[in-house]
C-alpha cells in the first residue's frame, strides 16, 4: 500500500449495481450511514439536502442519477435531467456532468452505456486528484509549512482523494506541511464536522478554528498557504466556493499568505466570464437560527444566507487543476489550459 493509499479510505458515492447509495454526510461525523436512491428524484433530493454535498460529488451522484432514470424508463431522461440540474445552482460540475450524459444520450447509449459513462466521471475525478495533489504539494517548497483550509474537499466531496484535502494529503506525506487548520465553517459546519473527521482518521495534524479566528491566526505567522476547493470558476479565475472564503483570500493577501484553489477541469467553465455571471446559492435561514434542531436565535429574527462567494483571480496566486497549474490567474485566465485541445 503507498502512503497515498493509506490516506485515502472513505468512498462517499458507490454505484451498488441497480441503486446509488450515499453516505449520509448530515449525520456525520458521529454516525456513519448511508441511504439508498432507487431513482434521479430521490438522487436529486439527496443532493438539495446535502446528503451528498461537494461539487464534484454531487456531479457524479446526478450521473448515476441518469441511469437511474435510463434504467426504469428512458423515457423519462428528459424531466430526469431538467429535476437534477435543478437541485443546486452553483456548482457547475452538476451541469457538466449532465451535459456529458446528455451527449452520451443523444449518441444513442442505453443503460448500460449511461453506467459506463457514469463509472468513466467517477473514476476521472479519483486520478485527478491524484494528480492535483501531486502538483499542489509542490507549491510548497522543502520546509513544512501550515495550511488553513475552509469547507471540505475531501473524499467525502470527490470520487476520492479530495481536491484541497488532496493536496494537504499529498503535501502532509511528503512532510512538506506541519501542520493543519481547519475553519469550522458555519453554518453547516462542513469544516469542523467532515474536514476534522478525514484529517483524524489519516493521523494528520489538524487544529479546528472558529472562522472568525483566521485573521488572527494569520497575524500569529502559523499559516503560510490557504488551500481551498471551488465550485466554479469562471474563464477570468474568479472562483466561487464555500461562505467565507473570500474573507480568507483578503486576510491572506494583507498578511502575506498565499492563496491556492485547487480543482478539477469539471469545475472550470469558460462559458462564465467572471464571478458577477456565478448564481449564489441562498439556503433557508434555519440553518442559521438554530443548530441541531435547536433554536439558538430569538424568535422573529431574520437571517440571510448564502452558502457561496466568489473570490476575485486578483487575490489568488495559483489555481491547480489536473491539466496543469495556473500561477495568477488574474493575468491569463484559465483558457489556456484548455489551448493543446484547440490546436
Ligand atoms: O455546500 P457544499 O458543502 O456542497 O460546498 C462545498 C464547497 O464549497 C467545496 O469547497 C467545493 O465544492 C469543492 S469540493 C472538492
Amino acid at each position: 500500500m503507498t502512503a497515498t493509499d493509506s490516506h485515502d479510505s472513505i468512498r462517499a458515492v458507490l454505484w451498488q449495481g441497480d441503486h446509488l447509495r450515499l453516505l449520509d454526510q448530515r449525520r456525520l461525523p458521529f454516525e456513519e450511514t448511508a441511504i439508498d436512491c432507487r431513482s434521479a428524484d430521490e438522487v436529486a433530493q439527496a443532493i438539495t439536502d446535502l446528503v451528498v454535498r461537494g461539487a464534484p460529488a454531487i456531479g457524479i451522484a446526478a450521473a448515476w442519477g441518469v441511469v437511474l432514470a435510463a434504467r426504469r424508463d428512458p423515457a423519462t431522461l428528459p424531466a430526469a435531467l431538467e429535476r437534477l440540474r435543478a437541485a443546486r445552482p452553483t456548482a457547475v460540475n452538476l451541469m457538466w456532468a449532465l451535459d456529458r450524459m446528455k451527449r452520451a444520450i443523444a449518441a444513442g447509449a442505453d443503460a448500460d452505456a449511461l453506467a459506463a459513462e457514469a463509472q468513466a466521471i467517477q473514476d476521472e475525478d479519483l486520478a485527478a486528484n491524484r494528480h492535483m495533489g501531486e502538483l499542489g504539494a509542490a507549491q510548497f517548497g522543502d520546509a513544512p509549512v501550515g495550511v488553513l483550509t475552509h469547507c471540505n474537499t475531501g473524499s467525502l466531496a470527490t470520487a476520492g482523494y479530495g481536491t484541497a484535502l488532496g493536496v494537504i494529503r499529498a503535501g502532509y506525506a511528503q512532510g512538506r506541511i506541519a501542520r493543519v487548520y481547519a475553519g469550522e465553517t458555519r453554518p453547516w459546519l462542513q469544516g469542523a464536522r467532515l474536514t476534522m473527521w478525514e484529517l483524524t482518521r489519516d493521523a494528520i495534524p489538524a487544529t479546528l478554528i472558529a472562522d472568525s479566528a483566521a485573521a488572527h491566526l494569520m497575524k500569529s505567522g502559523a499559516i503560510d498557504w490557504v488551500v481551498v476547493g471551488a465550485d466554479r470558476i469562471a474563464a477570468n479565475g474568479d472562483t466561487a466556493n464555500k461562505i467565507g472564503t473570500y474573507q480568507l483570500a483578503i486576510a491572506a493577501r494583507h498578511h502575506g499568505v498565499r492563496f491556492m484553489v485547487v480543482a478539477p477541469s469539471s469545475t472550470v467553465d469558460l462559458t462564465t466570464p467572471s464571478g458577477e455571471a456565478i448564481e449564489i446559492e441562498l439556503r433557508t435561514a434555519t440553518e442559521l437560527l438554530g443548530y441541531g434542531g435547536q433554536r439558538t436565535v430569538v424568535d422573529g429574527a431574520q437571517a440571510w444566507n448564502p452558502v457561496f462567494d466568489v473570490t476575485p483571480a486578483e487575490l489568488i496566486d495559483v489555481i491547480v487543476t489536473e491539466r496543469g497549474v495556473v500561477e495568477q490567474p488574474a493575468r491569463r485566465g484559465m483558457a489556456g489550459l484548455y489551448a493543446a485541445d484547440a490546436a
